[in-house]
């Protein structure tokens, strides 16, 4: 099964510069390691168009890093699924803690996304993870079992296929603290056993990964890939992992 290396830009790049990373990477990777690994590029809503552009046949999958879950309406702001769609966006990246914690996102919310992402045909990338004071109190298990349970409560098991799940520790994203190689896979097996139907669902890891880390996150038996944040915006970084998830699996 195919590797899962998505990068998630955040809010970084403009259109212009964001095209101009896309074309970057395009040109670093070797089309041998994309039969191998599934490479995602999350750059802002304003340069999907340019990235999109860039990328258009290279087989690099477009993705969005967040959406409202309604179809269209009164919510200033905000960007819905069809939107996306248009744009040939393929992945959204739903319940990142960037979200939850800036902009009150709740499990509910998420739950909504993540309904409305499988029925217009995007496939969630779903983020979960425990911020450090829920890691200290030994709540990690209890708050990544929560937020699973609840994205995917009410999908049917048949749509799952289409999903992946990313643990990323809240105190492990751009802080430079990756999480110990042992807790990452006990924590991404609970996760694959919080809800019947998760056992062959991707689980991708994420907070602080890069291209010295990153082939140990690989070769735990319960991880997929990762989710990379501030190491996605460098292509030949990016590059690097996306090289590691191939060969993880070659
Ligand atoms: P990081 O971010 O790789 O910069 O830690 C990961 C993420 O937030 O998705």
């Amino acid at each position: 099964m195919h590797a899962i290396v998505a990068g998630n830009w955040k809010m970084h790049e403009t259109a212009r510069d964001g095209g101009q990373l896309a074309h970057d990477i395009r040109a670093l990777l070797d089309d041998a390691w994309l039969r191998n690994v599934t490479v995602v590029v999350a750059p802002p809503f304003t340069a999907l168009g340019a990235v999109g552009n860039a990328l258009a046949g290279s087989g690099v999958a477009l993705g969005a890093q967040n959406m409202h879950w309604e179809d269209a309406g009164a919510f200033t702001g905000e960007i819905a699924p069809p939107m996306l769609v248009e744009l040939g966006v393929h992945y959204v990246i739903l319940g990142h803690s960037e979200r939850r914690r800036y902009f009150g996102e709740s499990d509910d919310d998420v739950r909504r996304k993540v309904h409305a992402a499988l029925e217009h045909g995007l496939r969630p990338i779903i983020a979960v993870g425990e911020t450090e004071a829920q890691r200290d109190a030994g709540e990690t298990d209890a708050c990544v079992t929560r937020q699973t349970r609840a994205a995917l409560d009410g999908v049917e098991r048949d749509r799952l296929e289409s999903i992946a799940i990313a643990y990323e520790p809240v105190w492990a994203i751009g802080t430079g603290r990756n999480c110990e190689l042992q807790e990452a896979d006990r924590v991404m097996s609970l996760i694959k056993g919080s809800t019947s139907g998760l056992e062959d669902v991707p689980v991708l890891y994420g907070g602080s990964a890069n291209p010295s880390n990153f082939a140990a996150y690989l070769a735990l038996q319960s991880c997929r890939g990762g989710l990379i944040g501030g190491a996605s915006l460098d292509a030949q970084t990016f590059a690097t992992m996306v090289r590691l998830g191939a060969e993880a699996r070659a």
